[in-house]
């Protein structure tokens, strides 16, 4: 072979290697693009009312049942304190592939229902499911303290004679705050027997009742009727891990709160992680609750 000839053949080789990488490149690239799936759960289009939480439902990313959600991006500009209409872009970025998912988030206005104030019930409204029984019980104190969870209710007109205490604490946690640099402001404080009772059906309405009673009390069992709890900072399930979270989780018992619903006791509490959600108890109570890392719940042994 003469030697232009060994160069023509080296020169087609290398163009029949980079033609054959191409293919294959462009063949993974389709195989991942037609078996990438990525849904929301949940559904894609919610309202919630002003100041009220909006938990977010997630999203699943696979490739052939490769969990990909760590994958996923996630845009969101909601302001839960501001009438509008907002979008969570939700973006799955792998290899060369990118799907873009799309939630529609309404805040509205609550209407103004009417709650007929009546004594306070023996039976609920509600079915007797995801850890609500059918009678209600309360309102239960133990040791002074009061229990409001999914087993103890109050009524409605309900006043709790500790709240002024709980209030004036919140402020003194935030000025320590402020001084360590951290912004913990209050996102929603008291919460009516009527207003929760809107924010909750407008929640199973949304999501039905499976899905809200892991997030959201039904009216009566909430401590936001008490004025003793506060969510504060961000409603968000990563505002634990932001370095006001943490100051937050550290320092609430020196001011006599404690984080009422810790992430890994969701079978106790009855809810999810809130790492917003700051109850008051006084300061013995909640140094001891926060130093064993427990509930209220196993505290007071009602496990
Ligand atoms: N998110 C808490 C459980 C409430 O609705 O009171
Ligand atoms: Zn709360």
């Amino acid at each position: 072979m003469t030697k232009r000839k060994k160069q023509k053949l080296f020169k087609l080789s290398k163009i029949i290697i980079i033609i054959i990488f191409l293919m294959l490149i462009l063949g993974g690239y389709i195989i991942i693009e037609k078996n990438l799936e990525f849904v929301l759960n949940g559904k894609q289009d919610y309202s919630i009312y002003l100041n009220s939480e909006y938990i977010e439902a997630g999203y699943e990313a696979k490739l052939f049942n490769i969990d990909l959600n760590k994958y996923v991006e996630v845009d969101n500009k909601l302001n839960s304190q501001k009438l509008g209409e907002y979008q969570i872009i939700y973006t799955l970025k792998f290899i060369f592939c990118e799907k873009i998912r799309y939630r529609n988030i309404k805040v509205i206005e609550e209407e103004k229902k009417t709650v007929e104030i009546t004594e306070p019930k023996l039976k609920s409204d509600y079915p007797p499911i995801n850890g609500y029984e059918n009678a209600v019980l309360g309102p239960k104190y133990i040791d002074g303290i009061l229990i409001v969870n999914k087993t103890y209710a109050i009524p409605q007109d309900f006043k709790s004679p500790d709240a002024q205490i709980a209030s004036t604490a919140l402020k003194q946690l935030q000025a320590a705050a402020l001084l360590d640099g951290f912004n913990i402001d209050l996102v929603s404080g008291y919460r009516s027997y009527a207003r929760q009772k809107n924010i909750y059906e407008n929640n199973v309405a949304n999501r039905g009742y499976d899905e809200t009673d892991k997030y959201s009390a039904r009216p009566g069992h909430s401590e936001h009727q008490t004025g003793l709890a506060f969510d504060v900072g961000s409603v968000t399930y990563t505002y634990g891990e932001t370095p006001s979270g943490q100051w937050l989780n550290k320092n609430c018992a020196k001011y006599g709160f404690i984080i009422r619903y810790p992430q890994g006791k969701e079978h106790i509490t009855g809810y999810g992680y809130e790492p917003w959600h700051i109850r008051y108890v006084g300061i013995d109570i909640a140094t001891e609750i926060m130093e064993k890392e427990i509930t209220l719940e196993e505290y007071f042994n009602l496990v």
